[in-house]
């Protein structure tokens, strides 16, 4: 068979936008109820014989174990792809990887570089395919993100986001976010670093605002987030861009005229002095390992939905 012949339509998920607010919803909603379980020792296998493959052409630390460690606690097993010990990296087309791989498997995440990669890919594939992260999106993160906020503070319908650093994959996709689920992004960027609204695929400029001060776009914010100087595939740039973000770094400062309960999330890993100071990212206000811990709920809870659709278990 040289085309895929899925029997029902393979739900994706790409990108923020793919999935409705609605889905959202019910995702938020099964992810703390899935959490509750995992604390709670409560054995919970709706995905037994089913296989995730990941395959990583990028370094990755959350992401592998949440995927991992969610899929066998969901009662499934995995299979773990780099480029280096595979023919993904010797050039075998990704149409052809994405047939034989999606026939041996139930759900596939991939973490690559081009968002065209990916989405190739899930053309081919006969089962769901997650974005761990492309030069463009991270949408498991902000899924975390979204999640993590709701936990500690309510909805984040009408807050604002602060933004501080580069127009990259994380910001993109918060702002995809803000667009679906009603809230504000204050961006600040240096100058160079810009989000491109085309590549953010967003339909307006309605949901953020831009600012040139970090400081400013903080002000007021419910949210500061920020994201490391260079992230992976860009490290040729490493250099310029210490120079062009050296005032790009959330500190005590920016925290103070920020709301007083604001929280401070990072999608991790973190440097201590560029992006974040020590004394933010360690202080009070940090959630980042309740962040970084909620990767995998929101994933259990992903996976759970691409397979079996809304379940009420
Ligand atoms: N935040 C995140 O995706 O971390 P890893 O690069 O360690 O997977
Ligand atoms: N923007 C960073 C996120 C790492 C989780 C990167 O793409 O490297």
């Amino acid at each position: 068979m040289n085309t895929p012949a899925p029997l029902q339509p393979v739900r994706h998920y790409l990108q923020f936008s793919d999935l409705s607010a609605d889905d959202y919803a019910h995702l938020f909603a099964r992810a703390a109820e899935i959490k509750r379980k995992f604390k709670a020792y409560e054995k919970y296998h709706p995905l037994a014989d089913r296989t995730l493959a990941m395959i990583f052409e990028k370094a990755s630390t959350r992401t592998r174990v949440s995927f991992e460690a969610g899929m066998y606690q969901l009662g499934g097993s995995v299979v773990h792809l780099t480029t280096g010990d595979s023919q993904l990296g010797r050039a075998e087309p990704i149409e052809d990887s994405a047939r034989v791989i999606s026939r041996m498997t139930d759900l596939v995440m991939i973490r690559t570089y081009g968002q065209d990669k990916i989405e190739k890919f899930a053309q081919y594939s006969r089962v769901p395919v997650i974005n761990g992260l492309t030069n463009e999106f991270h949408p498991c993160q902000i899924l975390a993100d979204i999640f993590t906020y709701i936990e500690h503070r309510g909805s984040i319908q009408g807050k604002v986001v602060a933004w501080v650093g580069d127009g990259n994959n994380m910001a993109n996709t918060w702002l995809q976010a803000a667009e679906l689920l009603g809230f504000t992004v204050h961006l600040s960027t240096p100058s160079g670093y810009e989000v491109d609204q085309a590549v953010a695929g967003l339909r307006s400029n309605a949901s953020y605002q831009v600012f040139k001060d970090p400081l400013e776009a903080c002000r007021g914010a419910d949210l500061v987030t920020t994201d490391v100087w260079t992230s992976m595939g860009y490290e040729a740039e490493n250099e310029a861009r210490k120079k062009a973000f050296a005032n790009w770094c959330v500190d005590t400062a920016m925290m103070h005229v920020a709301q007083p309960d604001a929280l401070f999330m990072h999608c991790l890993p973190a440097h201590r002095g560029e992006e974040v100071s020590a004394e933010v990212i360690d202080g009070p206000q940090s959630v980042v390992w309740d962040e970084a811990e909620n990767r995998m709920h929101v994933q259990k809870a992903l996976m759970e939905f691409l397979l079996l659709g809304r379940v009420n278990a």
